[in-house]
């Protein structure tokens, strides 16, 4: 129900060409009613928690910036390995919800929009999530995305793409739409180095096809 309610907002705002708008709506529409926002487990998403536990991830001394942070639990996972976090949201409900859940946290959540994001984060993280936020984006604009996203990591840094995924061939469905392998690719034309690509079913019930994705500057 939930995902039908956020599918037909985004088709509505998408007709009039505003493609970040129905976020706001969402959240706005949910207030409290955290379940009203279909990608809200209110859990750290379990595709980073595993390989964070399969790589030994740690973040003393380091920064991360999550994008697209939602409520906020995947901020608070990562503060909790030791990085210094920043997370933003283009909806400001969602951040005023993030501070509401987490009155103590020291992640800094911001409101900004990752098509144009602040310049001083310009090279500015040791390690950068991306985890489901372009794959609710239209296709056009995925592109510019992955683009301001490439951009945010430090010379030594990592960024982590976890994303629904489909062959180039299948049809591109419906919000959330899954990427390719070539709209991943993007990233490595714009000068990233990939260290390494997952391609599986995850535990949802029905399982999900994921792409996972580490890439360094
Ligand atoms: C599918 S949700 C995923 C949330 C969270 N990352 C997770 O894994 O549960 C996508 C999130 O991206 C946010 N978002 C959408 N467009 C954005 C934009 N242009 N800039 C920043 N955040 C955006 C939405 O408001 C939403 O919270």
């Amino acid at each position: 129900m939930s995902r039908h309610r956020a599918q037909q907002l985004a088709s509505e705002f998408l007709a009039r060409a505003d493609a970040k708008g129905w976020f706001e709506a969402l959240y706005s529409e949910a207030g409290n009613d955290y379940a009203a926002v279909p990608w809200a487990d209110l859990a750290p998403n379990p595709n980073l928690v595993e390989w964070s536990i399969t790589q030994g991830f740690k973040g003393a001394g380091k920064t991360a910036l999550v994008v697209g942070c939602g409520y906020g639990d995947d901020a608070e996972f990562l503060a909790e390995l030791g990085f210094e976090v920043v997370a933003f949201d283009v909806s400001p409900t969602a951040i005023a919800q993030c501070n509401q859940r987490f009155p103590n946290s020291p992640v800094s959540y911001q409101v900004a929009d990752v098509l144009n994001p602040p310049a001083s984060w310009c090279q500015g993280f040791d390690f950068v999530l991306e985890s489901y936020t372009l794959q609710v984006l239209p296709p056009e604009l995925r592109a510019v995305a992955i683009s301001k996203i490439s951009r945010l990591i430090t010379s030594l840094g990592q960024l982590l793409v976890i994303a629904r995924g489909r062959e180039e061939a299948d049809s591109p469905g419906e919000m959330p739409y899954p990427l390719t392998r070539k709209e991943l690719a993007i990233f490595e034309n714009l000068g990233l180095s990939n260290q390494s690509f997952e391609d599986y079913l995850d535990q949802e019930n029905p399982p999900v096809r994921r792409f996972r994705a580490l890439y360094t500057a």
